[in-house]
């Protein structure tokens, strides 16, 4: 059995390099024939308020043939935390807005024998009653899942490269963490994957690999350095999870033609980040 992870694309109604990548992705995806896909977040650029870029990137990723779910990034809903990414707070009408066009925020999908556990990383002490109703739902999970082995996948990774980079900006904040190490343990996970990080990193927690996916719109480069991400591959790609014998291989996996591109080279993004009322030319940027 085959699950592949997506995620990053970052795609815009403008177009530009990150659609295409997310295009030659879709097609190399389809070609290795998965049982599922699943997309870690971020699916749009940059703006949770852009609806056109919603539109654009539903129209993509209807090209997946595989059955396959999505779950939200911080550019989708926005993000927890005293300083989100340009004033984007995680709101309920930013995930309503979502969940309009991507489906459910959180989900449990039968493959084959496995179960394929996802939620919504950015409502992590957000305060907000979708936060209530994701933990309620997380205590009800091993009835959900029943005797199935799980893989867990969320935008964000549940647990931050290192200890003191477990906030909101890098992963479920510090303050939420403790409680949701008791309800997954209250489940059999086999693997956990997330994205985010924007870079290829396979650790394991308790024999069971831990994946940052890489992403396909741009590499970690300009936005986030070593310290941030830990060491990793900092190589557009998505990532192969080869299941057998209760067993799960992931796999860094690349189509040759995706454009590597770092963050402000692309035009689509520093339009995105001008629309949103940054100003380029202040951190030395033409837009
Ligand atoms: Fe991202
Ligand atoms: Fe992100």
């Amino acid at each position: 059995m085959k699950i592949i992870q997506i995620t990053d694309t970052h795609i815009s109604h403008l177009g530009g390099t990150t659609n295409v990548n997310a295009e030659r992705a879709i097609r190399f995806i389809n070609a290795l024939e998965p049982d599922f896909v699943i997309h870690t977040g971020d699916v749009t650029i940059m703006d949770p308020d852009e609806d056109r870029d919603r539109a654009t990137a539903q129209e993509i990723l209807a090209g997946i043939a595989a059955p396959w779910r999505a779950l939200p990034g911080n550019h989708d809903v926005g993000e927890p935390g005293d300083s989100p990414f340009a004033d984007r707070a995680v709101t309920s009408e930013r995930v309503a807005a979502y969940r309009a066009h991507f489906g459910d925020d959180r989900f449990v999908e039968r493959v084959g024998e496995w179960a394929v556990v996802g939620f919504n990383s950015e409502l992590f002490g957000s305060g907000l009653p979708e936060e209530a109703e994701q933990w309620a739902w997380l205590e009800g999970l091993p009835e959900l899942v029943g005797p199935h082995p799980v893989l867990v996948f969320t935008h964000k990774p549940v647990r931050a490269p290192s200890p003191e980079l477990q906030n909101p900006h890098v992963a479920v904040g510090a303050e939420s963490l403790p409680r949701l190490e008791e309800l997954l343990a209250r489940l059999d996970v086999r693997g956990y994957g997330s994205g985010h990080l924007h870079h290829y990193a396979l650790t394991a927690r308790d024999g069971a690999p831990v994946v940052s996916a890489p992403a396909t719109a741009f590499t970690a480069g300009s936005s986030a350095g070593d310290e941030v991400t830990g060491p990793g591959l900092k190589q557009l790609g998505v990532v192969e999870y080869g299941i057998a014998d209760g067993v799960v291989t992931p796999r860094f996996r690349a189509p040759a033609d995706l454009v590597e591109a770092d963050l402000l080279e692309i035009a689509s993004v520093r339009e995105a980040l001008a629309a949103m009322g940054f100003d380029l030319a202040q951190i030395g940027v033409e837009a």
